[in-house]
């Protein structure tokens, strides 16, 4: 088993753009996350942080290098392989929220046990409402709540199947300073319970609650900051 949750050795992401040419998002970039660890990655908008986020997480297959989480390979095996390792050790908050529009709250936190069950689901989806402060909120669907709580039930839904790595794209960027402080303090408590957090973000404030800061720069790692 690895000592660390999260390791990329030397990833490499080219995308195709128009008329033959091309965009190097990630460039030998490497980066290993410990258990435990809070860690806050910045870097200019397009520098590669949302790409490097959806590699880590088993969502896009680099064409080189290696990635592995909790000791498992997500790209050396097929992919329902993948699906299930994800499912099994991730959780993902997109700045988006990307909740679905027609569930309510209580449904969308309730989404991943379509990919893996879970014994006492609902029981488990109240209690992470509740302990979010949308008990209230649980039958309203995502267009009826602000998005503080649709953060927030983004935040509970990556939550349900207890993930060990929690891959978090901007949390805070669409939320005033009382939100995101709320939803930074969920990050932090998550992490201080023995899970591992990464989290892209633009804000020194938000960057400030992990413990450990890194930078990218045009596609790859250009410095630790703390
Ligand atoms: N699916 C794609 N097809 C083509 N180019 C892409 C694709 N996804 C990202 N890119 C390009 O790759 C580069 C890195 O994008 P990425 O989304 O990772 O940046 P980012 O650091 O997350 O930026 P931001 O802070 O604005 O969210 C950008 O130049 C972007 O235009
Ligand atoms: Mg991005």
């Amino acid at each position: 088993m690895s000592d660390f949750t999260l390791r990329a050795t030397n990833v490499h992401k080219t995308f195709a753009g128009p008329k033959g040419s091309s965009v190097a998002a990630v460039n030998d970039m490497s980066l290993e996350i410990a258990s435990g660890e809070f860690v806050a990655l910045g870097g200019p908008s397009g520098c590669g942080k949302s790409t490097i986020l959806l590699i880590a997480g088993g969502l896009l297959r680099p064409d080189q290098g290696e990635v592995e989480i909790m000791g498992t390979r997500p790209y050396e095996v097929d992919s329902a392989r993948r699906a299930s390792i994800r499912a099994k050790h991730i959780g993902f908050v997109f700045q988006q929220f990307h909740l679905v529009p027609y569930l309510d709250a209580l449904d969308n936190v309730l989404a991943p046990t379509l990919a893996r069950a879970l014994p006492g689901a609902e029981d488990k989806a109240k209690a992470l409402l509740e302990k979010f402060g949308l008990t209230e909120r649980r039958h309203h669907v995502p267009s009826a709540l602000s998005v503080g709580e649709q953060q927030r039930v983004a935040l509970a839904r990556a939550l349900l199947l207890e993930p060990q790595l929690l891959l978090a794209d901007e949390p805070t960027g669409n939320l005033d300073p009382e939100n995101a402080d709320s939803i930074l303090d969920h990050l932090a408590t998550f992490a201080e319970e023995g899970g591992t957090v990464l989290m892209v973000t633009h804000d020194d404030r938000a960057a400030g609650q992990a413990s450990r800061s890194i930078r990218m720069e045009k596609g790859s790692f250009a410095e630790s900051v703390s």
